[in-house]
């Protein structure tokens, strides 16, 4: 047994100098770890701002290219797709989901063909098309699990058609990777990766999420409770993430970030597969606006970032990305 004792063992001396901490750090941040997330809408404007979520825009197609080429000017080589979808284009079933011509297919392959090199990721799931905002078919007043996953099929493989080079089921229904998977290999699309929401939280952290693409105007808050997991709860992250790598997930995903690092870490040290975090938009505002105030230093962004790291995630989609990697490059 070796001990560690005064002054022999003096934990000063490493952190001395600047060089010297770089030196024997044991986690580290780069533009490798960073995936950036974009929110587009069918819209004239080219930029709309979204008040609750400071320095982050709606998109149209013709900005979403110019800020793709931003992104991978600074290095960034993934960016994660979302919609504000127009609500005359919404219904119950959001059948626009399985519309080839929707913004998001339209992106998909508008980057693909621009940008050959970025990876694009697209979520799986109803809420962006849905008129009652949840994430699959509401039937008398429940969201209806097994009927969902005909629709999710359809739409990953939509999403894979356009393009996309990862699918990621964000809904929570049982069985969707397995019903995901089967669709893929069946129409010979053997190399999309599909990275899994697999332990997704109902929480209150995506209230500017759902500002941004409007999905919260008919949603009461506590109800996708019925389907994302209850925050008091690690052993079933483990249960879900365990049944989506059975069922074909390559990547698996656990939102949020910050307040959900233990749960970060128990994954990644009992199933050791790539493991991302999502820093969702309540963090990012938070920690954002209290920047934009002088509140916390704007050190605190980075600060998150590297602690998803320590806790074991290979990577992380987050708002500040493009910031984030400016500053690392600069
Ligand atoms: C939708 C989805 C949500 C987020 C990503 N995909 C919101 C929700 O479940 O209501 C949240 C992301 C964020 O808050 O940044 N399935």
């Amino acid at each position: 047994m070796i001990k560690r004792t005064y002054p022999n063992s003096r934990l000063r001396r490493t952190r001395a100098k600047s060089f010297l901490r770089d030196l024997v750090a044991e986690n580290n941040l780069t533009t490798d770890d960073l995936i950036q997330p974009i929110f587009i809408a069918d819209q004239s404007e080219n930029q709309s701002e979204i008040p609750s979520m400071p320095g982050i825009y709606r998109h149209n197609l013709d900005s979403l290219y110019s800020e793709v080429e931003a992104i991978s000017k600074q290095e960034i080589k993934s960016v994660a797709i979302f919609p504000a979808i127009d609500s005359s284009k919404k219904d119950q079933k959001g059948s626009h989901a399985l519309d080839e011509k929707n913004i998001v297919c339209l992106a998909l392959s508008g980057i693909a063909k621009r940008f050959p090199e970025i990876i694009k990721i697209a979520d799986v799931a109803l809420d962006p098309y849905t008129d009652h905002g949840h994430d699959g078919l509401l039937i008398d007043g429940r969201v209806e699990n097994d009927q969902t996953l005909a629709l999710l099929q359809k739409q990953a493989l939509l999403l894979a058609q356009s393009g996309a080079d990862i699918v990621a089921p964000s809904d929570m229904m049982d069985g969707r990777v397995k019903a995901i998977r089967d669709i893929l290999e069946s129409n010979s699309f053997f190399d999309t990766v599909i990275l899994s929401y697999a332990a997704k939280y109902a929480s209150s952290f995506y209230g500017p999420f759902r500002d941004a693409i409007g999905s919260s105007a008919n949603l009461d808050g506590a109800s996708k409770k019925t389907y994302q997991m209850n925050f008091a709860n690690k052993d079933e992250s483990l249960h879900e993430t365990s049944m989506d790598i059975e069922e074909g997930a390559d990547i698996v995903m656990v939102k949020p970030g910050i307040a959900y690092l233990d749960v970060v870490s128990a994954i990644k040290s009992e199933f050791q597969i790539p493991t991302f975090v999502y820093q969702v938009s309540g963090e990012y505002s938070m920690l954002k606006s209290s920047i934009e105030n002088g509140w916390l230093d704007k050190n605190v962004m980075l600060e998150s970032l590297l602690c998803c790291k320590r806790a074991g995630a290979d990577a992380i989609l987050t708002y500040a990305a493009k910031d984030i990697a400016s500053e690392l490059n600069s």
